[in-house]
């Protein structure tokens, strides 16, 4: 949900070509607009143009710094900022539309009316209709729709009375709802930044010094991280950053993380897109998964056994991650329920000391997960969080947190952090089963497996199946118990990479009403594992033929129903993962061949942070 990127003391003396870089990076929280705003070096003061167009400075200010914006709609991939001055001090953007239409005008940043501060936004302001009013009585002039430009007037406004430190707290405080913020004085050169409920994270180089909505920004530049906590602030200036709690104003310690995190992670590595890339090194996160968190998992089992309920929530993908683990708790005798989480607080009431929660997340940051995983916590129930994405708020709320480490996951769609978090789920239900050990060779065992199927002959394979398919309109996925989570999450890749209507259903839902909508040559993917299911699932898919369907098995059998069939490696109760895997690269294939880019598609945006 919008990415925010900032340098001060860019040794390359082109903060707006570093920001533009950082940029390109945080393209997946958002790729409605980007805007990119510098402060000229003084000797490029002079030059700078104020009028229309791409480059602009709203007002021309004689003595002091005049900032230049540069923002447009679309994607940032194309973009240059080379007709922008140099300087070593920027700050930059990438929109997930919320408040107001998709135009250059509301491309953040936003300036205030004196042209002395622009503001970058991740969040929604709840209470802007309300700040703006006071704003216009006192004749502010707004050139967006956005809630963001608000903060812009609201810090011109108080930094009257006061430093401009004290004034960006002191409106951050007046904010209701959760935002991180970037400012910019173009007086000073300072960037003043706070965070309540969006990530925020402070790269602190050897001379400069970088913010960013998550860490991969900067990598390439320093891999010592300040991450700040929700209520904390940050100031930054030629000569340092400083820590600052926003409810006292007081100073605070740095503590900074090194990251052991390589700059190629956040790269594509030869692939064309991130997202064959990272469907492609499930090869080596799968396995990985039983090489760690051992003593995590130890943990979390004993909590498991004195445990009288267990809750799994996540939203996506994350949602289907917690209904797989469900079907893994039952096969090891334990009843588990799981929840989208943006549908659990009803049920939270529920949760008491003898609860466990497992919150699922790749980001750590959504926001409909957070939100339930206080609501169980503040009934007494133990929170695990199960993430990918590293010093997340879902990790710092955790009691304990069983880091998947599939490693940065670029594309918006997600796929390796879900076959890690399913490992790794897997892997703590059969440690509450005292079957860890077993657990642990069946994990490897799927990684050699993996290894010796996802190959080009397999990427052919679906990219035929893909052609066949490239002009269908709907589809439908069936599976059963385990498989049918596999369905939930196989339909779902297609939706997301290919924006083809695909939509799964419980095999033994079928006859209670769906099958109406099967029709001669509607394509219909039976999901099947080798257990107790395949009999079932057979005749579901017969009854789909019988209507006419067209039957793609992805299973680890043939059979006669299967008018086209990909073969998985049979993993036992961990077949779900090479059989979704079948539709992440189906997903991406199908997006491939209908133009869409399936690294980033439409309306969507990788860390959801709002309700
Ligand atoms: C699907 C997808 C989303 C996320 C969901 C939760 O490909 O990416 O459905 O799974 O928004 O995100 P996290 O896991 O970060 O909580």
């Amino acid at each position: 949900m919008c990415g925010i990127f900032a340098v001060v003391n860019d040794t390359s003396h082109h903060a707006a070509r570093t920001t533009l870089e950082g940029l390109k990076k945080l393209e997946y929280r958002g790729y409605d607009s980007w805007g990119v705003a510098v402060v000229p070096t003084a000797s490029q003061k002079s030059k700078v143009s104020a009028k229309g167009g791409s480059a602009y400075g709203r007002k021309s200010l004689k003595s002091k710094n005049q900032i230049v914006i540069k923002k447009k709609i679309g994607k940032i991939g194309e973009a240059t900022v080379d007709d922008m001055p140099s300087g070593d001090i920027a700050i930059g953007h990438t929109r997930w539309a919320t408040h107001g239409g998709v135009t250059d005008e509301n491309a953040h940043p936003h300036m205030d009316c004196s042209g002395r501060f622009v503001v970058i936004h991740n969040g929604i302001v709840e209470n802007y209709q309300e700040l703006k009013q006071s704003l216009l009585k006192k004749k502010h002039t707004f050139h967006s729709e956005t809630d963001t430009e608000v903060i812009a007037h609201l810090i011109e406004d108080r930094s009257k009375e006061m430093s401009v430190e004290q004034a960006v707290l002191m409106v951050f405080k007046e904010l209701v709802g959760s935002n991180a913020i970037g400012v910019l004085d173009g007086h000073t050169g300072t960037i003043v930044a706070c965070r309540n409920g969006s990530p925020l994270s402070i790269g602190v180089g050897k001379e400069q010094y970088f913010l960013a909505s998550d860490v991969t920004a900067f990598l390439g530049h320093t891999q010592d991280v300040q991450f700040l906590e929700d209520g904390e602030a940050v100031v930054m200036t030629p000569s340092g950053v400083k820590l600052l709690d926003i409810a006292s104003g007081k100073e605070k310690k740095l503590a900074l993380t090194h990251l052991d995190w390589k700059v190629t992670d956040a790269q594509k590595g030869g692939y064309p897109h991130f997202t064959l890339k990272e469907i492609m090194e499930q090869v080596v996160t799968v396995p990985k998964t039983a090489l760690v968190n051992r003593t995590e998992m130890e943990t979390i089992g004993a909590m498991v056994k004195q445990s009288t309920r267990i809750v799994l929530i996540g939203c996506g993908t994350a949602a289907y991650c917690a209904l797989a683990s469900q079907y893994f708790f039952a096969q090891v005798g334990r009843e588990a329920k799981s929840y989208g989480a943006y549908e659990y607080l009803p049920f939270a009431g529920f949760s008491d000391t003898k609860t466990i929660v497992f919150a699922i997340s790749q980001s750590g940051e959504t926001a409909d997960t957070l939100i339930a995983a206080r609501a169980a916590k503040k009934n007494g129930a133990y929170l695990v969080a199960v993430v990918n994405a590293r010093v997340s708020t879902l990790e710092r709320m955790a009691d304990v947190v069983l880091p998947v480490g599939a490693g940065p996951e670029i594309s918006v769609v997600s796929t390796k952090a879900f076959t890690s978090q399913l490992a790794s789920m897997y892997l703590v239900t059969r440690m509450c089963a005292g079957k860890y050990e077993e657990a642990v060779n069946n994990v490897k065992t799927l990684g050699e497996l993996l290894a010796g199927w996802q190959t080009k002959k397999l990427l052919g394979e679906v990219l035929d199946v893909a052609k066949l398919l490239m002009s269908q309109e709907d589809m439908y996925v069936i599976g059963k118990h385990m498989s049918y989570p596999a369905a939930l999450e196989f339909a779902l890749k297609i939706k997301e990479s290919s924006y083809i209507h695909s939509e799964p259903f419980a095999a033994g839902e079928l006859k209670h009403g769906v099958i109406t909508l099967i029709q001669k040559g509607t394509p219909c993917f039976a999901i099947g594992a080798s257990d107790e299911t395949k009999l079932e699932l057979l005749s579901s898919a017969a009854q789909l033929k019988a209507r006419g369907g067209t039957i793609i098995g992805v299973a680890p059998y043939a059979s006669s129903e299967f008018d086209i069939h990909i073969a998985t490696p049979d993993a036992g109760p961990l077949t779900i993962i090479p059989n979704v895997i079948v539709g992440q690269l189906l997903g991406y294939y199908l997006g491939i061949g209908r133009g869409t880019d399936p690294d980033k598609p439409r309306n969507l945006a990788k860390s959801v942070t709002v309700k």
